[in-house]
């Protein structure tokens, strides 16, 4: 009760793209104040600082700073692991954007070094999708019986225009940047792991990211111990826009995602119907879900309840992407542990 009452005092690492976002999500948050940001790039830390009445400190600075009771990680992926240690030694709660690492290894190793730190605080792992509010009332339905048992899952997940080149090397490659979250969304839907993964996948779009030893294009293929399947289609490529859909299929019915439009604009003439192309990007169409995901982490820290998304999913999905990546090079299902 004396906890819910408090301010929480957050400081957030890395002042990039996701990390813009973040800030301004907790800085619009009431029980929340940011008090600092972190960031190697000295004009992005003060830009972003400044923006939010906050300091600029060096991740160490806010690690050893006892009033900051949560931190937010959102520097590069091979940070992660590190600073969520470091944050859950200092009695922080974290929330760390996804994914855990860009190898299983290393994650496994910091889910044990957390559940070994004597009255560590909770993490969550950023998997927004979830707090997407179409998603999650596709999953209320879904959880409340409407279509019975569901049986197969379809996910469809195409970016707008490929990243850059040093974007993909440093991003782990498409299973554990972008289908990541995918994986994420089949386990969460479904309430369970897969058995075993297959995966084929090209490089359609860009050769440079060939170049970069990844792919563009891919359909895997999560099977269920009971048999039950998701289907994901992940492209780093689609002309009309981001192109963001689900499909569950049961045994009483279909529930279905469409695109969110960027406006309700319907024309019709002669030739067809037009409507608006799908929303732009990811800031863009999941913009709510970022800040309800942070809401919820603040409730769980306030009101000191389990996380919505553990360290234990990130860690699971991050299983699912290595498993993917091991069934393209052989082309055979790749069974999880
Ligand atoms: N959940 C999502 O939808 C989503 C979307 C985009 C990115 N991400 C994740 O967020 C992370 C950051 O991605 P981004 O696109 O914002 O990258 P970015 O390159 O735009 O920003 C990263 C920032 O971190 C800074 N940085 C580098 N090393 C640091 C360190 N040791 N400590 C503090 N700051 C450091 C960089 O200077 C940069 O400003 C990645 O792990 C990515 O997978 C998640």
């Amino acid at each position: 009760m004396e906890r819910e009452r408090m301010t929480l005092q957050v400081g957030l690492i890395g002042a990039g793209r996701i990390g813009r976002l973040h800030a301004h999500n907790i800085a619009a948050e009431p029980r929340c104040r940011l008090a600092a940001v972190a960031d190697p790039l000295p004009e992005a830390a003060e830009r972003l600082a400044g923006a939010c009445g906050a300091a600029v400190r060096t991740p160490a600075e806010i690690l050893d700073d006892e009033a900051i009771g949560a931190i937010l990680i959102a520097s590069p992926t091979d940070t992660h692991a590190e600073l969520i240690e470091a944050g859950v030694r200092a009695g922080k709660a974290v929330f760390c954007e996804k994914p855990v690492d860009l190898a299983l290894t290393r994650a496994r190793a910091c889910l044990r070094a957390v559940a070994e730190t004597e009255g560590a605080q909770p993490v969550m792992i950023g998997f927004n999708r979830r707090f997407d509010p179409h998603f999650a009332a596709l999953k209320a339905a879904f959880d409340a019986g409407e279509i019975g048992r569901g049986t197969l899952l379809s996910i469809v997940s195409f970016d707008p225009a490929p990243p850059p080149p040093a974007y993909v090397r440093s991003s782990g490659g498409l299973f554990r940047d972008m289908s990541i979250h995918d994986f994420d969304i089949a386990c969460w839907i479904f309430g369970a792991l897969p058995e075993s993964v297959s995966a084929t996948g090209s490089c359609l779009v860009d050769p440079a990211i060939g170049a970069e030893g990844d792919i563009d294009t891919a359909v895997i293929t999560l099977r269920l111990a009971d048999g039950r399947i998701a289907t994901i289609r992940n492209s780093r490529r689609a002309s009309y826009g981001y192109d963001q859909r689900l499909e569950l299929l049961g045994e009483g019915g279909l529930l279905a995602v469409e695109n969110v439009p960027e406006n309700m604009l319907r024309k019709a003439g002669t030739q067809g119907v037009v409507g608006a192309r799908p929303e732009h990007f990811f800031l863009e169409r999941y913009h709510r879900s970022y800040a309800i995901a942070w809401e919820r982490f603040v409730d769980s820290v306030l009101q000191d309840t389990p996380v919505p998304v553990s360290l234990a999913d990130g860690v699971n999905a991050l299983a699912i992407a290595e498993a993917a990546a091991c069934a393209l090079e052989t082309g055979r299902a790749e069974a999880l542990p």
